[in-house]
């Protein structure tokens, strides 16, 4: 049983979970507002980026970053939306711009797929950031996406950090008050985790699926990107076998592991204190301090080394395939296109981002299983096992999680902005 759902469009925003868990919990989650909506645009921004800075991340490294833009720099920026039908002036018009940027200093890239996923990380926190500003009562009113990386110099001059990379520029509108739903957005985006724990066998409707995949707002709205569910019995069993064969990849390619273990945190204090990565627990849950070690022992890119040529990295494949096929689905998100361009990917993470809080709305985890396409050949094999058209970006197990799992942390400059 395989479902595709193509791009849509649509009006419906990014959900939001009542009764999630306590936001206060959340790294990056800020005090609640006593009415949001009712300030001006810099505490309506100051919400929004705390939420934002919710969004998951490839190795929780964050690669986002963004800038307000004011006087020549705004309207420097309202030149790129010439010809879109939106020819308001930028300054005193009552509109606020807001530059999308990947911080180069943040970013992985061991694997030339690496890119993409920063791309898709960076999206993710722009569909949070501006479904928690229109929220608010803040509505993009039109966003832009540079055909090239470099354009944050020659938008802002000097002042555009070096290691900035512009991905995209939206100008927004007070249009009113909040619709109400941004407490719960809020809580959502607060309790959304990645959960690589063992689900429940059971199936999820189709009803469900349907939800998660129906129409997006925002920079998620008409997003290139179309979403597969591989949901029967044997589909299932093939993709827990393609795993079981590809899934030792990450772990006997030197760098990319060194990569990955470099984001690996001894404990919690340290992870708190550098903002980024995770710890053991976070990936596998609570330990004890002798499987801790041993675990982290058995881990490192030396011990890697070694144990490669005894087949480890193969070992860890089956596990790895083994809890896949108890899941009772596989969401599996491709690109319409074959060579998708820097703007389809940072819409794709929107898309990623709204599809991953209705998942959590819905009672639903998620556990992205990146390795089937980060490496070509592995990544063309996958598309031509299961009949999927256009470049794979996102693979994760779904379903109803039996266990929770802490949160990550979040840097201090996650949820800030530049004002240029
Ligand atoms: C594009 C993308 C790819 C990811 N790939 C993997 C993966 O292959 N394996 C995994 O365990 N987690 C993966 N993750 C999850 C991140 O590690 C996770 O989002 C990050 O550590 C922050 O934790 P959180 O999602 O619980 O907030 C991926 C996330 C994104 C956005």
């Amino acid at each position: 049983m395989t479902d595709t759902v193509s791009g849509t469009s649509g009006t419906s925003g990014t959900s939001g979970a009542p009764g999630a868990s306590d936001p206060s919990d959340a790294p990056g989650a800020v005090r609640p507002p006593a009415d949001p909506g009712a300030g001006g645009f810099t505490e309506a921004l100051a919400e929004a980026t705390a939420v934002a800075s919710l969004a998951p991340s490839s190795h929780n490294c964050q690669p986002w970053a963004l800038a307000r833009l004011t006087g020549e720099r705004a309207r420097a920026a309202a030149r790129l939306f010439a010809g879109t039908g939106n020819r308001t002036g930028p300054a005193g018009d009552g509109t606020e711009t807001l530059a999308l940027a990947m911080d180069r200093t943040r970013t992985i890239g061991a694997l030339a797929a690496h890119d993409v996923e920063m791309r898709v990380s960076c999206g993710a926190y722009w569909q949070l950031l501006l479904s928690a500003l229109a929220a608010q009562g803040w509505h993009p009113e039109g966003i832009e996406y540079p055909a090239t990386d470099g354009e944050g110099r020659r938008l802002a001059g000097d002042r555009w950090p070096k290691s900035w990379s512009l991905l995209g520029v939206a100008r927004v509108r007070r249009t009113g008050d909040g619709d109400g739903s941004f407490r719960r957005l809020r809580e959502t985006a607060a309790a959304r985790r990645t959960n690589r724990g063992p689900y429940r066998a059971s199936g999820i409707g189709t009803d469900v699926l349907a939800e998660l995949t129906g129409p997006s707002a925002g920079a998620a709205a008409d997003a290139p990107v179309a979403v597969t569910h591989l949901r029967g019995e044997t589909e299932r069993r093939a993709f827990g076998d393609f795993v079981a064969r590809h899934g030792g990849r990450d772990f006997s390619h030197d760098a990319a592991w060194r990569e990955t273990f470099a984001y690996l945190r001894p404990n919690a204090s340290a992870a708190a204190l550098r903002g980024d990565g995770f710890t053991l627990e976070q990936l596998f849950g609570p330990m004890s301090a002798a499987r801790h070690h041993l675990l982290r022992t058995a881990l490192a890119p030396r011990t890697m080394r070694v144990l490669r040529f005894a087949g480890y990295p193969g070992l860890l494949a089956s596990q790895l395939a083994a809890i896949v096929r108890r899941t009772p689905a596989v969401t599996v998100m491709h690109f319409l296109a074959d060579e998708p361009s820097g703007a389809d990917m940072v819409r794709a993470g929107a898309r990623l981002a709204d599809y991953w809080l209705r998942a959590t709305h819905a009672g639903l985890a998620l556990h992205p299983v990146s390795v089937v396409v980060q490496h070509d050949d592995v990544r063309a094999a996958l598309a031509e096992r299961f009949g999927l058209r256009g470049r794979v970006f996102f693979v994760a197990r779904l379903g109803h999680p039996t266990a929770q799992f802490p949160a990550t942390p979040r840097h201090r400059e996650a949820a800030a902005h530049l004002r240029l």
